[in-house]
């Protein structure tokens, strides 16, 4: 076959011809949408294949594949299309509510998150992320994340026709199906693994796999390890005696990107899975993706331009879905996988950490300078802004940032790990380290939101702290997501210990089942488990109902007080042009004692406000007192705007 070229209209043409007409020109809608994104992805492939002679194959490939999935996707799915096409923004509203739950734990399979709906809708959830569902190795999966095949549910939870019906319904009831793609790595036993280390000539380069030590020796002198509980560096030996890199545990093999076969092959089953209904897939350890000898492997150019390679077969075959990235790195390199072309949703790791972080030290500078300086994203992309998921807390800070602040970085993630874990005395938290590493000093934190926060301990604040915590996920911007289970202040489950495929992996402290006797008694408000899910219930219908929480504008706000944090929420863009002079003023205390807030300097603002929690309109004049470890939303007037109370 002839080489990649430098003119995309020619290879296009090319391409048109190779594959049988039906399938790429007799759709016109598919038809406008590959003429529209072919020149990005060509470009892409150029950048990243351009010296393969088997570039241009690849790229054929990957345009069958789109065109055929195109033709099978179904009418539904293609209406959803069409409807997002003119709505784009819909994932910035203020009525959008995150979950996560494990299929299994959560519900014990799919029937059972189906029959779950209910409840979902009760909370008001729009977005449900499913743990990774598809078919695993037996025993150790990584929770799901080592994948023997994307195109079958594991038996133990149900078929692919019960995702697709789970999906269909809960698109029914205003719910987003979230799903993983797992594309940095598969299980070592998925088919492409086992054919690899058999020599099949067709997928050998599909890993990466050397004879010796030479490679992985020179590799490991620049790459961090991962998980140096299961393995040390990011290499393991084969029965023959090669080497294989895992990153992740010694059955999570990586995948060799720098292959063109590779990406047409993961595309292929990225299609697959959005023909099922999914609307948000979850793109999973985006950072690894890319090796160069010498380098971290991490965050490498090559990795965006997979990432919008990907992004660009999607808006040609199945249009409306968006890709949420995961990259728990370096919050310069977090922001850098964020834009419409590339991931238009991302978690934010920063501000989950700096919000623990501010818990603990009862001082909010360093959540406070985030927000100022970090928070900031491209029109229509979104944090996605969560309390803890299901791994481990790390602490992601610049040292850069910490340090103007006279903090030290090493040290304070080290009385960070310290308070977490129950080491620091007079701690309120309950956590369990995760991956402690003698050698480097490095650790991060395991635990459910209830024990870190305190309720586990009994800290009189436990409860406040959890509903703190949550209210500034849900106040500042973009799609709060809940770790199911946290609603009604879950605890830690210490029992995956007995359990030989779990023991290794501190992270299942977080991971409890469905907390059945705590969903019981949520709508008892004297239980903590009450307490929670009123509160939270509360945070979560005034935030719905408060256009100025939509979208992701926040101005900082400094409320002059060592232990509150401020900041404001205009509104999205619209509010701003329609001349609305109000903004929400959302404060948070984080101490132990209560914090005045005083009237000089709330006197930018008109005199009176609408405290939206608690319905009450109230006078700034003489400035406002925050309880222990509260918040309050304050609907105000930016003083030189006329009187609307
Ligand atoms: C992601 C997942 C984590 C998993 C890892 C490897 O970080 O969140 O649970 O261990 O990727 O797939
Ligand atoms: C992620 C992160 C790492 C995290 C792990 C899952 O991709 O880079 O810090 O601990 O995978 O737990």
């Amino acid at each position: 076959m002839a080489r990649l070229g430098t003119d995309a209209a020619r290879d296009l043409a090319d391409i048109r011809r190779a594959l049988p007409a039906a399938s790429v020109t007799a759709d016109a809608a598919f038809g406008a949408r590959l003429a529209a994104h072919f020149p990005a992805l060509h470009g892409l492939f150029r950048r990243l294949y351009g010296d393969r002679p088997d570039a241009l194959e690849a790229l054929t490939g990957v345009i069958a594949d789109a065109g055929a999935s195109w033709a099978a996707r179904p009418a539904d799915l293609k209406a959803a299309d069409a409807r997002r096409e003119q709505d784009t923004g819909w994932y910035l509203s203020n009525g959008m509510l995150g979950g996560v739950c494990y299929v299994d734990r959560y519900a014990g399979d799919l029937e059972g998150v189906r029959a779950k709906i209910p409840e979902f809708v009760e909370l008001g959830l729009t977005y449900l992320h499913l743990m990774p569902l598809f078919a695993v190795p037996e025993g150790n999966s990584d929770g799901g994340y080592a994948v023997t095949s994307y195109r079958a549910v594991a038996p133990h939870l149900g078929t692919i026709d019960d995702l697709q019906q789970l999906a269909t319904e809960l698109r029914a009831n205003g719910i987003s199906l979230v799903l993983d793609f797992i594309f940095n790595h598969t299980a070592s036993n998925h088919e492409w693994a086992e054919r690899a280390v058999s020599g099949d000539p067709a997928y050998e380069d599909f890993y990466l796999i050397f004879p010796d030590r030479t490679m992985p020796d020179a590799y490991e002198r620049t790459v961090r390890e991962i998980f140096p509980d299961d393995h040390p560096g990011s290499f393991v030996q084969l029965p023959d005696g090669r080497w294989i890199w895992a990153t992740f545990h010694s059955f999570q093999w990586d995948l060799n990107y720098a292959n063109p076969a590779v990406f047409r092959a993961m595309a292929g089953e990225m299609l697959f899975l959005a023909n099922l209904g999914v609307d948000v897939l979850r793109m999973d350890a985006v950072a690894f993706i890319w090796k160069r000898l010498g380098t971290p492997c991490e965050s490498l150019p090559e990795a965006h331009l997979l990432l919008q390679a990907f992004n660009a077969v999607l808006r040609i075959a199945a249009p409306s879905l968006l890709f949420k990235s995961e990259a728990i790195v370096h919050p310069d390199e977090v922001v850098e996988y964020i834009s419409l072309g590339e991931c238009q949703l991302s978690y934010n790791p920063l501000q989950m950490a700096l919000t623990w972080e501010a818990l603990a030290t009862r001082d909010p500078r360093m959540l406070r300078q985030a927000l100022e300086r970090r928070h900031a994203l491209p029109d229509g992309c979104a944090w996605v802004n969560y309390v803890r998921g299901h791994d481990d807390i790390g602490w992601t800070f610049a040292d850069e940032d910490a340090a103007e602040f006279g903090i030290d970085g090493f040290d304070h993630r080290r009385f960070l790990n310290a308070f977490y874990v129950d080491r620091f005395p007079g701690s309120f938290a309950r956590g369990v380290p995760f991956q402690e590493n003698p050698r480097t000093g490095d650790a991060r934190v395991a635990g459910t939101t209830a024990s870190l926060a305190g309720i586990e301990a009994g800290d009189p604040h436990g409860v406040d702290r959890v509903l703190l915590a949550h209210a500034i996920a849900l106040s500042t911007g973009g799609i709060p997501l809940i770790y199911l289970g946290d609603e009604v202040a879950q605890q830690n489950d210490y029992s995956y210990v007995d359990d030989p495929a779990l023991a290794d992996d501190s992270r299942w402290v977080n991971r409890p089942h469905y907390p059945a006797e705590a969903y019981a008694r949520r709508h008892d408000p004297s239980t903590p488990e009450g307490a929670v899910y009123a509160g939270l219930r509360r945070l979560v219908q005034v935030r719905r109902s408060t256009p100025e929480l939509a979208g992701g504008r926040l101005v900082p706000f400094d409320a002059k007080h060592p232990t509150v944090l401020g900041y404001q929420r205009p509104g999205g863009a619209d509010a701003a042009a329609s001349a609305d002079t109000t903004v929400v003023l959302c404060l948070a205390n984080v101490g132990d004692a209560p914090a005045a807030v005083d009237a000089l300097t709330l006197s930018g603002f008109g005199p009176e406000a609408h405290e939206l929690l608690t319905d009450r309109r109230i006078t700034l004049e003489r400035g406002i007192v925050l309880e222990p470890c509260h918040v309050a939303w304050l609907r105000v007037r930016t003083a030189d705007a006329p009187p609307r109370f």
